[in-house]
């Protein structure tokens, strides 16, 4: 699992995981970002965890190699964005066709890119939510897994819609997983 923030999507697979309702295991969590909190979690969960940061690399192509390599030694059967907040260039993604997957935060091909919950408040939508897709080399336009759906009230802002959205994706990314390692997708 790649992720780069707190890491809730993480908590709510390995909990999925804990009571029987998905066959999966996480064996290892990486990020570029030294200070996520996903980090910390997925230590405590026992997880293997470990930082690949930008930073530490002379380029990009690099940095995608190295991140490349430990992906690989993992030996993991699919490769599960939870909130990582980095584009994965061509060459990265295409090592491994359908088999990752990200999680974003609207219902593509509705407001791919940052800032979704504001821009479904001002876009007057009635209805917001979570996407599961896998990655392919045009960013949050890969082939969509599951949604789930959230309706958007008067009087929501954009930490309402975050929290409403969040609750969703944590039911709807274990559901993907285990639709995709079913060979349901
Ligand atoms: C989620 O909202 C996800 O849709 C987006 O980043 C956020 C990650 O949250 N890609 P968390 O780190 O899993 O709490």
């Amino acid at each position: 699992m790649l992720l780069s923030g707190g890491g809730s999507n993480l908590q709510a697979i390995v909990d999925c995981i804990a009571r029987g309702e998905l066959r999966a295991r996480v064996v290892r969590v990486l990020s570029d970002n030294p200070d996520a909190f996903g980090l910390q979690r997925a230590r405590r969960c026992g997880i293997p965890a470990f930082t690949v940061a930008v930073a530490d690399y002379p380029d990009r192509a690099s940095w995608e190699s190295a991140l490349a390599a430990k992906v690989d030694e993992a030996g993991a059967d699919l490769i599960v964005l939870a909130g990582f907040m980095r584009v994965l260039g061509a060459g990265f993604v295409n090592r491994y066709p359908r088999k990752i997957l990200n999680i974003h935060p609207s219902l593509l091909p509705r407001h791919k890119g940052l800032n979704t919950h504001r821009r479904a408040l001002e876009a007057g939508d009635a209805r917001h939510g979570a996407t599961v897709h896998f990655v392919t080399a045009e960013v949050d336009g890969g082939p969509v897994i599951v949604q789930g759906i959230v309706a958007v009230e008067p009087g929501d802002t954009v930490e309402s819609l975050r929290k409403k959205v969040q609750q969703v994706e944590h039911r709807i990314y274990s559901e993907a997983i285990a639709l995709v390692a079913r060979g349901k997708c």
